[in-house]
């Protein structure tokens, strides 16, 4: 009798924590995404390659079977080597774990890559006119996000979705502010500063531009990038050498 109750209560008893284990969201991977790229790309990179023997984007581990081993790493760090233990929640490191699985489910064959990034910066400043909005180390206009260290934070699929789905993900430091006067004059441009009085813009000409907020009668974030397609603008090989380029922008090396 016993028995037979155990045996009934067990597939229940099991089932509990299956139910209760957290699906990962879009706010979760987002949330790892930041945790990733401010604490472990400096070591492992934004493709999560650069420690030799180690692919951290490719959902296959040497010392981790499960999601709970690998949170055991990040918490613990691995004695004896360079990882690092790291103060983070439990659920913290959830979401670092969610992101690595995002990774490897998103990664691709990196044909992107093997262009040349020669050729790419010279797409960059010529025909793709990048530079107009962008700016790479010191050369470059300041409307649109520096890019002189994008290959250190970004990685080559998100770079290849930037040139051809530009609204398909717009970080949220990097949105345009737009604000119509009460002339009805409308202005775009980057936030620099806003407090209770004033909204101060870097306008699409790189002035600096200062409104009361008694003068305006809108004022908001964008959510459509204003950086145009280059689906159809430049060739695939072509495409190649710009995101070979992206990536190897690795910020100033100084010498
Ligand atoms: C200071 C450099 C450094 C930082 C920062 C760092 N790691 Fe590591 N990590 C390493 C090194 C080196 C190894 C290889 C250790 C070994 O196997 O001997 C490693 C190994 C790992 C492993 C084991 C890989 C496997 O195949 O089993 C995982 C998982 C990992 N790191 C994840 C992370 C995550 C996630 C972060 C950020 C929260 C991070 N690391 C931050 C240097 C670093
Ligand atoms: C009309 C201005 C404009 C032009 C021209 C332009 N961009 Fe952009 N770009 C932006 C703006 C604004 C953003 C930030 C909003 C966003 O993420 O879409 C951006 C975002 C990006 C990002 C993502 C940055 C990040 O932090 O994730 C990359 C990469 C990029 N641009 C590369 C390029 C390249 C390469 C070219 C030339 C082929 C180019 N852009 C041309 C305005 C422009």
């Amino acid at each position: 009798m016993i028995h037979r109750l155990l045996l009934a209560t067990l597939p229940l008893l099991l089932s509990i924590p299956l139910a209760a284990q957290h699906e990962a969201t879009q706010g979760d991977v987002d949330d790892g995404r930041r945790l990733y790229i401010s604490n472990c790309a400096l070591c492992h990179g934004p493709e999560g390659g650069s420690v030799p023997g180690v692919e951290l984007g490719h959902g296959k581990f040497l010392r981790a079977s499960n999601d709970e081993g690998l949170k055991t790493i990040i918490l613990k760090g691995i004695a004896g080597s360079a990882m690092p233990p790291h103060t983070f929640t439990d659920f913290q490191a959830g979401t670092v774990v969610a992101y690595l699985r995002y990774m490897a489910a998103s990664s691709t064959d990196a044909t992107a890559v093997r262009g040349n990034a020669a050729s790419g910066k010279a797409i960059f400043e010529g025909k793709g006119n990048c530079t107009s909005c962008h700016r790479v180390r010191g050369s470059g206009s300041r409307v649109a996000p520096e890019l002189t260290d994008i290959g250190t934070i970004r990685r080559s699929v998100e770079l290849q979705r930037s040139l051809l789905e530009p609204d398909a993900e717009v970080l949220p430091q990097n949105r345009y502010f737009r604000v119509t006067t009460k002339d009805g004059t409308t202005i775009t441009g980057r936030l620099l500063n806003q407090d209770a009085f004033t909204v101060q813009l870097l306008d699409l000409k790189e002035q600096l531009v200062t409104f009361s907020r008694s003068d305006l009668t809108k004022s908001a974030f964008l959510d459509r990038s204003p950086m145009p397609s280059y689906k159809d603008k430049l060739s695939a090989p072509e495409l190649s050498d710009l995101v070979s380029y992206l990536v190897s922008l690795k910020g100033i090396v100084y010498q």
